[in-house]
C-alpha cells in the first residue's frame, strides 16, 4: 500500500497516477480507524479510480488538551486495516509539521452562523480548525469526492458551507451513521470507554430514540427536560447538551414547521470522553 508521510511526495505520486478523466475518492480521518471509517472507504473505492485516506490528529481543532493527548494514535494497527481492506488505498499520514509549516494555528472561518451552535458552543474554536485542516487537505489531495459521516451532521453542513462558499470545486458525500452492536454510534473515542461504560451508553440511542417517538406530541423544550433526567439518571453521565435543530441551519426548533426538516443533536459526558450522535426526527 502506498504511504507518505510529506505532501510533495503524495502530490508527485497524484499527478503520476492522474488521467484525464480519473477520480480520486478522499476520506480524511484522525485514524483509530473503526468499521464507520471502513464504510466510507469502501464508498470511496466504489465511486473512485483513487482513494487517498488521510490520518492526523489535527492538533488546532481540540480546545482541550488533555482531549488531544488522550486520542487515540493506532498507526500501525491502521496501516493493517487499510492494507486488508484494500493495497491500493493511498495513505497520506503527514507530521503537524507538515501540514502545519512551523505555524500551528487556524484559519477563522465565517460559516454563515453553523459554527456557532452545539459543538461550536461547547468547543471554542473547533470549526475553525476542522475548517482549516479541511481545506488545507482538498488543497493538497484535489478529491474529486470526499466521504464524512453523519454522526458530526454539523461539521458535514459546514465542510459544505465552505465548499460552496470558497467554490472548492469537491463533491461532499455524507454517510450514515455506523453503530455498535448496543447501537452506539461508533467513534474512535469510544476506545477510551470502559467496558461497562460502552455497553452503559447504549442509553444514548435509546435517548434519541424515544425522542424521536416523542417529537410528534410533545414540545422541544418538555422533550429536551426529559433527556435531561433520563441521561443523568446514570451518575457517570452527564448531558452537554441536547437540542432539536432545523437539519439545514442548524437553530433550535421553538416551533415546529411541518415543511422543514428536524434532527436532535446529543453530546454526553461519560467519565470526561465526549460522545455524540444524531437523528433524523422527521
Ligand atoms: O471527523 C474527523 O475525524 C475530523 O474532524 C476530520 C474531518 C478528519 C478533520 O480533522
Amino acid at each position: 500500500m502506498p504511504i507518505f508521510y510529506g505532501k510533495a511526495s503524495l502530490m508527485d505520486y497524484l499527478k503520476s497516477i492522474k488521467t484525464a478523466d480519473s477520480t480520486i475518492g478522499f476520506v480524511p480521518t484522525m485514524g483509530a480507524l473503526h468499521q464507520g471509517h471502513l464504510a466510507l472507504m469502501k464508498k470511496s473505492l466504489l465511486e473512485n479510480n483513487n482513494t487517498v485516506v488521510s490520518i492526523f490528529v489535527n492538533p488546532t481543532q481540540f480546545n482541550n488538551l488533555e482531549d488531544l493527548a488522550k486520542y487515540p494514535r493506532t498507526l500501525e494497527e491502521d496501516v493493517k486495516k487499510l492494507d486488508d481492506l484494500d493495497p491500493k488505498i493511498i495513505l497520506y499520514a503527514p507530521s503537524v509539521d507538515d501540514i502545519y509549516e512551523g505555524n500551528v494555528l487556524s484559519q477563522h472561518f465565517d460559516f454563515d452562523g453553523l459554527e456557532n451552535q452545539m459543538e461550536g458552543k461547547f468547543r471554542p474554536g473547533h470549526f475553525d480548525g476542522v475548517g482549516t485542516i479541511v481545506k488545507r487537505l482538498f488543497e493538497i489531495v484535489t478529491p474529486t469526492n470526499a466521504y464524512f459521516g453523519e454522526k458530526d451532521f454539523q461539521q458535514l453542513q459546514i465542510v459544505k458551507r465552505m465548499v460552496f462558499k470558497d467554490k472548492l470545486g469537491v463533491i461532499i458525500v455524507g454517510c450514515p451513521i455506523h453503530r455498535e452492536q448496543n447501537n452506539l454510534a461508533m467513534s474512535s473515542r469510544n476506545e477510551r470507554l470502559s467496558e461497562q461504560e460502552r455497553e452503559e451508553a447504549a442509553i444514548i440511542y435509546k435517548t434519541l430514540t424515544a425522542a424521536k417517538e416523542k417529537f410528534t406530541k410533545q414540545s422541544s423544550r418538555k422533550i429536551t427536560e426529559w433527556v435531561k433526567s433520563f441521561i443523568e439518571r446514570n451518575p457517570r453521565f452527564t448531558l452537554e447538551y441536547f437540542t432539536i435543530a432545523d437539519e439545514t441551519t442548524l437553530l433550535s426548533c421553538t416551533k415546529k414547521d411541518k415543511n422543514k426538516k428536524y434532527r436532535a443533536f446529543i453530546a454526553v459526558l461519560v467519565n470526561n470522553i465526549r460522545l455524540i450522535d444524531t437523528i433524523s426526527l422527521n
